[in-house]
């Protein structure tokens, strides 16, 4: 039996008196392809942020890939595309996923072919050379989607992952 991706026990965050996330228990295993669904509120958002060590518990435990929340060497193994990407606006496609791949310790070997390898697969290669900030909300979810592969990640968290996506992309069009 392979250690689980995630596995949480009780876990539970509190905002002052409101309860966010109440007792959360849950077993994801290598290869599973998990959705968490829920009403606006319920608590998805907070649940990633506490398994990725950005929100501390109120109470309960946690592990991915076998290592307790907040181990630096499980995180360098993690993808995250956030709900809310907050994008350096002003670098552009290629610029954008350099940053991401030398602040995950990629070698430029690795980085360089990565980074083409997923410009491809987001349908974003011909954008390589402009600013974010031109970028359209779909254009920019993308490039979050390839930002989040980066790395080969062994676990890979998509805060709303087909927010302003269309519905044929990349691939999916040829
Ligand atoms: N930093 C914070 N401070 C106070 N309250 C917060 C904070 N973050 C989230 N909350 C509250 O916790 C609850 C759960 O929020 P969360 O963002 O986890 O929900 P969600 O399931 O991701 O919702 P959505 O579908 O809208 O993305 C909400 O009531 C929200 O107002
Ligand atoms: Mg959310």
């Amino acid at each position: 039996m392979s250690i689980p991706a995630i596995k949480t026990e009780n876990l539970r965050k509190e905002f002052g008196t409101q309860a966010a996330v109440k007792g959360l228990t849950l077993q994801v295993e290598q290869g599973e392809v998990f959705g968490f669904l829920g009403p606006n509120g319920a608590g998805k958002t907070t649940s990633i942020k506490m398994l990725l060590g950005l929100v501390a518990p109120t109470s309960g435990t946690g592990a991915l890939l076998g290592a307790p929340l907040g181990d630096r060497a499980a995180l360098a193994r993690i993808g995250f595309l956030p709900e809310h990407f907050r994008f350096q606006e002003w670098l552009t496609a290629n610029e954008f996923l350099e940053l991401h791949g030398e602040l995950l310790g990629m070698d430029s070997r690795s980085l360089y072919l990565r980074r083409d390898e997923l410009l491809e697969r987001v349908g974003l290669i011909e954008f390589r050379h402009k600013q974010l900030r031109t970028f359209s909300k779909g254009m920019l979810q993308r490039i979050g989607l390839a930002q989040a592969l980066m790395n080969h990640p062994a676990l890979v968290f998509l805060d709303e992952p087909t927010s302003g996506l269309g519905p044929c992309w990349a691939q999916a069009c040829a």
